[in-house]
């Protein structure tokens, strides 16, 4: 059994001891980096300093809601909009392994900028077993470079610190809980976002498209787990598929590209085995879909994968 008040007390003492002057945290806002946060805040105060990236690939409102979730927490933080540079940086990218290697490098560019500024000697990581696991090493294949541990570059500047590296998420959700935090129950997000649940090129307009679908079917899912009517999945997404496929709008004739619909339950997303979710909400998340993106998308299939042999994400 975890121990997470046991955990926080070891951890935080750790810190305050090893933690020699200002620290810098990535705050994606889930709940690995919140809880983390929470973490080394006890232990350094203010000289813990949350700097937040849109990278354009954030969720419907996301980012505003971070900036809610930073300030609820009493975090001294920094916002920065990087879409822009992330947007053509990914110009041309299709590979998902560059893709990810890419956002990994930028977001560590830009924290040093920032460190360099605030003369800041620590980079604190929401770093947790899976992410590490899977980025591979001398002794395990490389499934794929979780950005937060394949994007460092080797002659980082800042020392690392990553209080959650042996945990899964389960544990961690525990640690969440233990510290009353409200993102504890928050299903996980991509450090790398949207742009890998593009497959192909991560543009501004397959963006747009594949944010308004995760939308859609994280509303329709989460109403139909209130109205119990399922279980509520460990994560549900939308992923854009560069497959053009023809269908019909009115009488005219259409050419569009096709969303599929991941919903998965695991418990530490070492595997995982797809969500069945009820054909009555299926039905509402594919008419909203084709609806709401109108000739850009005309056909939603549902991802039957387990993990093996697929991944949670697809990239
Ligand atoms: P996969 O796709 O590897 O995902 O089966 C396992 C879990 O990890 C999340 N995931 C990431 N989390 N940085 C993260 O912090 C990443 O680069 C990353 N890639 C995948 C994924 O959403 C799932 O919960």
């Amino acid at each position: 059994m975890f121990k997470a008040e046991q955990f926080i007390k070891e951890n935080v003492e750790h810190l305050k001891k090893t933690v020699k002057g200002k620290a810098l945290i990535a705050f994606s806002g889930g709940v690995d980096s919140a809880v983390c946060a929470e973490l080394v805040h006890k232990a350094i105060g203010n000289d813990l300093i949350a700097v937040h990236i849109d990278t354009g690939f954030m969720r419907k409102n996301e980012s505003a809601q971070v900036k809610d979730l930073m300030k609820d927490l009493e975090l001294n933080f920094k916002f920065i909009d990087a879409s822009k540079q992330y947007f053509t940086k990914l110009k041309g990218v299709i590979d998902p392994e560059k893709k990810r290697k890419i956002i990994g490098n930028l977001f560590i560019e830009l924290f040093e900028k920032v460190a360099k500024k605030e003369k800041i000697e620590y980079l604190v990581q929401g770093t947790i077993a899976p992410d590490w696991i899977e980025s591979g090493d001398d002794l395990r294949d490389t499934i794929k470079s979780h950005h937060n541990v394949g994007g460092l570059p080797e002659n980082m500047n800042l020392k690392l610190i990553e209080p959650l590296r042996d945990l899964y998420k389960d544990e961690v959700r525990i640690l969440a809980r233990a510290l009353n935090m409200s993102v504890s129950e928050r299903q996980p997000f991509p450090g790398p976002g949207l742009a890998i649940r593009i497959i192909g090129e991560a543009t501004q307009e397959r963006t747009e498209i594949v944010r308004e679908a995760c939308f859609i079917v994280e509303d329709e899912i989460e109403k139909a787990s209130k109205n119990e009517s399922m279980e509520l999945p460990w994560q549900y997404f939308a992923v854009l598929l560069p497959v053009k496929s023809v269908g019909v709008h009115g009488d005219k004739r259409a050419y569009g590209d096709v969303i599929a619909i991941r919903a998965v339950q695991s418990i530490d997303a070492m595997t995982c085995m797809y969500s069945e979710i009820p054909n009555s909400v299926i039905d509402k998340i594919s008419t909203r879909i084709t609806n709401s993106l109108g000739e850009k998308i005309n056909r939603v299939v549902y991802d039957v994968t387990h993990k093996p042999p697929g991944t949670v994400e697809w990239e």
